[in-house]
């Protein structure tokens, strides 16, 4: 799809503020600073439609932009920072479940792990809740660009070993553009299919 017109929507902290489901959807979801919103922007093309922030834990908030009129991307608040309390986990929990189960004309989740680390046990933990929804997803394992590619061959072996599926696997880099095309493709095939 060629990005003609993108904006942000609105933000919501709990399910009363998601808007209405009537387009399809893509849901960017990792950990904190795994390059959630850098990923939007790359995609879209555009420098600071999602705020990116070197605070990590920061957005507790599910925010969605609409592009082209023809679909959503939602971003989802990041997991696995370790400085939050019991309270905030679990909103981010019911918050992130109810995203999950709300339904959409049509649904691709992007998980992004970091190319230079081995999944976190909540990054599995979210590919079980993808599959157990029967959501069709992507692992993507961003910041390729900051591992050589022996390096990176080497990690995403690795990570082969956790994924199971190699065909969901794709390298990507917001600074390189590595991937791009590849997450773009599932993009425009979860939206032909929910056209057809
Ligand atoms: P939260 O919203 O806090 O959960 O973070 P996020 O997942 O949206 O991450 P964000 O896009 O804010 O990126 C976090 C940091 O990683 C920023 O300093 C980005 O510049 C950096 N970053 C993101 N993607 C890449 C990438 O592909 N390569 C490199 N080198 N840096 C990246
Ligand atoms: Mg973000």
């Amino acid at each position: 799809m060629k990005v003609l017109q993108c904006d942000f929507l609105t933000a919501a902290s709990d399910p009363e503020g998601f808007p209405p489901a009537n387009v399809p959807e893509v849901v960017f979801m990792g950990r904190s600073n795994v390059g959630k919103s850098s990923l939007i922007n790359a995609l879209l093309g555009k420098k600071d439609l999602a705020r990116t922030s070197s605070d990590p834990g920061r957005t507790r908030q599910v925010i969605f932009f609409r592009i082209n009129g023809a679909c959503l991307f939602v971003d989802l608040p990041g997991y696995g920072f370790a400085r939050v309390s019991k309270t905030i986990r679990a909103q981010w929990r019911s918050l992130v479940e109810a995203y999950l189960s709300r339904p959409a004309p049509g649904k691709l989740a992007i998980l992004l792990v970091d190319a230079r680390h081995a999944p976190l046990p909540l990054d599995l933990t979210m590919r079980a809740w993808l599959e157990d929804r029967g959501m069709p997803y992507r692992v993507v394992a961003t910041k390729s660009d900051k591992l050589s590619r022996a390096a990176l061959a080497r990690n995403l072996k690795e990570h082969l070993k956790q994924w199971s599926r190699p065909d969901l696997l794709i390298p990507c880099s917001a600074l390189t553009r590595e991937g791009m095309p590849q997450i773009w493709a599932a993009i425009d095939g979860m939206l032909n299919e929910a056209k057809s």
